[in-house]
């Protein structure tokens, strides 16, 4: 299969280095089982901590935007230093770029591309771009609820549902001031058009991500292209 699995920047912090290799040998794995493997990495907490200080010293939106985007190829180059030459040794910039480094038989970590948008949208454009068979969002929750969990009590957990439907409560739940959504809403809307088999699933622990794969099984919320009941 041709995959993309989209590691959030809270899944993969330059504070553990543990798991960071735990996701290198299950991206290596992949790739040894016949996969075309590509991952897309988030920035957390350092994007993070370079925003705000930047935002303070009066930085504008897109300026913060360039410096996040930095703070996820740092840490793609983390996950990148564990693979070794198994991987593409730079992050690529560009869509093409990613897809010609899966051409030559290497592992592909890319983080962000361009200003206004966050990784889960390049995991899914680089997804369309590659005509992946499978998106595989590794995130910090196990998957799609009604309402983010954090701040509503009754959020029930979804473990199928169409682009569409994924659409509808991201908007609801971005109405809500401090909730997060578990995927963006540009990436759904990607998601949407593309027809793209996509899974969120948990992705603090690796093994989550290579089982979904190998043997379809997850405990994560399935994206399907068709219409499904919420
Ligand atoms: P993330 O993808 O980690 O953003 O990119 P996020 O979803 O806000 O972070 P988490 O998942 O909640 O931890 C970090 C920042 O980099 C910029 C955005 O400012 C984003 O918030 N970015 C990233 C871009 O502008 N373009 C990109 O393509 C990717």
């Amino acid at each position: 299969m041709n995959i993309v699995v989209s590691i959030g920047g809270s899944v993969l912090s330059p504070d553990d280095p543990t798991r960071i290799a735990k996701h290198a040998d299950v991206l290596t794995s992949l790739a040894e089982s016949g996969h075309q493997v590509a991952a897309v990495v988030g920035g957390g907490s350092p994007a993070r901590t370079y925003i705000e200080t930047a935002r303070e010293l009066g930085a504008n939106e897109m300026k913060l935007d360039e410096i996040g985007i930095a703070a996820t190829r740092l840490n793609a180059r983390l996950l990148i230093a564990a693979l070794g030459d198994k991987a593409v040794q730079t992050p690529p910039t560009s869509y093409e770029e990613a897809s010609s480094g899966l051409q030559r038989g290497k592992i592909v970590v890319m983080g962000g591309v361009v200003p206004a948008q966050t990784t889960d949208a390049v995991g899914a454009a680089l997804a369309e771009y590659i005509n992946a068979d499978l998106l595989v969002y590794a995130t910090s929750v196990d998957g799609v609820y009604t309402a983010d969990p954090r701040e509503t009590e009754d959020a029930e957990y979804i473990s199928k549902l169409s682009a569409s439907e994924l659409i509808d409560i991201i908007v609801d739940i971005e109405m809500n001031a401090g909730a997060g959504a578990p995927v963006d809403l540009l990436a759904a809307k990607i998601l949407q058009r593309s027809g793209l088999r996509a899974i969120v699933l948990d992705g603090t622990d690796p093994a989550n991500i290579e089982r979904a794969v190998q043997s379809g099984e997850h405990t994560g919320t399935e994206i399907t292209s068709g219409s499904t009941d919420v």
